[in-house]
């Protein structure tokens, strides 16, 4: 089996972690590095906690996970010669983290939360890795949910969508629950049945190879409900509205 390490235990890197212990790696294959959580984890999950020089040493694949503007810093006094370096840090490129950690078997990636439940997806962009390190590269990612090759200049769209796309699920979510309460239904149980009614929705579009346009029209036959719930999504401007926030998102990101 594979030895992973983090340098940075914060929000992504549990999120990670969880995913992996869940998909049954060991802890003590897990090392980790950080100047306070570090220890914390080591305690409460079995993971190793070690210095960052440590980890590299340890580890197969390395993960970055600390604050982009802290990667001058941090990786200043570590050698990583050409160890495979997973970087999760945002707006830091491929060529930056060659240059910051001396490494030419680096891969810049972008995960999302949903790592944590092993239902992840992770835009990747790598320098040429040796088939040895493709290969501990796909084992790690692919545990973490579907990881999918995608050039640098399109990272922001991909944040944008996958990265921030949760919230913005959630976001639905709240709204349809909170509809649902306005006609009638108790708090509980509106949210139970729109979480349910999204994750179903989506396993059914994953599985049904339509588009999600198709679908719809699968759903609300003609002159039906559903016809006149989604012709006035139409009149409303929903489509607008979210192209507007992915805008307003991707635009940030760039700022
Ligand atoms: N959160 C997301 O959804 C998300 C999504 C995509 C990408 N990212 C990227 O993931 C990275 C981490 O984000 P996050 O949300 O996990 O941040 P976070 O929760 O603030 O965690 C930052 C981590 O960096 C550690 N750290 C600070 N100084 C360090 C040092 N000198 N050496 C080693 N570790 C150090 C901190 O350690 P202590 O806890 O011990 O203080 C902490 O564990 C960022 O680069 C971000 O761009 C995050």
């Amino acid at each position: 089996m594979a030895k992973y390490g983090f340098i940075g235990t914060g929000n992504m890197a549990q999120a990670m972690i969880k995913g992996l212990l869940a998909q049954g790696v060991v802890p003590s294959d897990i090392a980790v590095a950080s100047p306070t959580t570090a220890a914390k984890l080591a305690q409460a999950w079995g993971v190793q906690a070690l210095s960052a020089q440590q980890v590299i040493q340890a580890s197969d694949l390395t993960v970055l996970a600390f604050l982009p503007n802290q990667l001058a810093d941090v990786t200043a006094n570590l050698v990583f010669e050409d160890q495979l370096v997973v970087s999760v840090l945002a707006g830091v490129s491929v060529d930056q983290l060659v240059t910051a950690t001396g490494s030419h078997q680096v891969v810049r990636t972008l995960p999302n939360v949903n790592v944590a439940i092993n239902q992840g997806v992770t835009a990747f962009a790598t320098t040429t890795l040796t088939v040895a390190n493709q290969a501990i590269f796909h084992d790690f990612s692919t545990q973490l949910g579907t990881a999918i090759a995608v050039p640098e200049a399109q990272f922001a769209a991909f944040s944008a969508i996958a990265g921030s796309g949760p919230a913005y699920v959630f976001k639905f979510i709240a709204a349809l629950a909170k509809a649902g309460v306005a006609n009638g239904l108790a708090d509980d149980l509106a949210t139970t049945i729109a979480t349910q009614t999204v994750l179903g929705s989506a396993q059914m579009l994953a599985a049904s190879g339509q588009s999600a346009q198709v679908m719809q029209d699968t759903v609300a036959s003609p002159g039906g409900s559903t016809r006149a719930g989604l012709d006035d999504f139409d009149q409303q401007g929903f489509d607008a509205v979210v192209a507007h926030a992915i805008r307003a998102t991707v635009e940030h990101k760039h700022a």
